[in-house]
């Protein structure tokens, strides 16, 4: 066999000034620590879950399960790539895209964050764009799907500029109050691929991982 036999590990999407790839356990572990540094000031809601609130450890345990089951749960009709966002070689963030029977439905959903010291310089942009072309021209997706809590005025105007719509909402209760989830799509039609250059390495071997061509039972058997 050529290549890594979990050939995401060598999935590469590039932006003028970010590297998003799989993270291995230190990287992860770095992640946990930006989070732990800061995302958003206590009082804010912006994650459905408050999973940035857990006392340490057990909020570096918590994550480090949480990251491991998500890529240990991957599916070709179930699946989620979980990428950090990298700037000169050091993770600053998360960018997640997720794939439910994506072959047949063609539709994406994500979500991210950055450390809050990496925040408001265009970096959030550039990694939302980068899952954008990874979707549209990588895998031939059809419409990506997002959402943010009401208030949440940067990922409203990241999803703007990068060609997203409102298409509704949706009420929560978190942490016993309650919070207005509005729901954002990019199509392949409205989507501004213009605003972040984004360089694919290494989709090739991956795409039938994600449904995109048959597997051969070789290539994918389980028990
Ligand atoms: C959402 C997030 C990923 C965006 O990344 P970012 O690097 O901060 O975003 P950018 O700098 O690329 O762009 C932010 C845009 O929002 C605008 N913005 C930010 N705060 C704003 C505010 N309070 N009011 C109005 N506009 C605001 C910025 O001006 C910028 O728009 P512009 O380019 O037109 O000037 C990042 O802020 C973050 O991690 N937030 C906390 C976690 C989070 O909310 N995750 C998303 C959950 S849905």
């Amino acid at each position: 066999m050529n290549g890594h036999p979990w050939p995401l590990f060598d999935l590469r999407l590039r932006t003028p000034h970010l590297e998003l790839r799989l993270p291995n356990d230190d990287e992860l572990l770095e992640l946990a620590r930006v989070a732990r540094a800061g995302i958003v000031d206590a009082e804010r809601t912006v994650f459905l879950m408050p999973w940035h609130k857990l006392p340490s450890p057990a909020f570096e345990r918590q994550f480090l399960l949480h990251w491991w089951a998500e890529r240990g749960r991957w599916s070709p009709t179930a699946w989620s790539l979980v990428l950090a966002v990298t700037k000169d070689g050091r993770p600053i963030g998360l960018q997640e895209i997720i794939g439910r029977e994506f072959a047949i439905r063609r539709v994406v959903s994500s979500g991210s964050w950055l450390g809050r010291e990496f925040q408001g310089q265009g970096l959030g942009t550039e990694a939302r764009g980068a899952m954008l072309a990874l979707a549209f021209d990588g895998l031939g997706a059809d419409a990506a799907e997002s959402g943010y809590i009401e208030g949440n005025a940067a990922s409203a105007r990241v999803s703007e500029k990068l060609g997203y719509r409102v298409t509704g909402d949706e009420v929560f209760a978190i942490e016993g109050k309650r919070e207005l989830e509005i729901k954002v799509r990019c199509t392949r039609e409205s989507w501004q691929r213009e605003l972040v250059p984004v360089r694919i390495e290494g989709l090739e071997p991956c795409l039938k991982l994600f449904g995109i061509g048959k597997l051969s039972p070789e290539e994918w058997t389980t028990f």
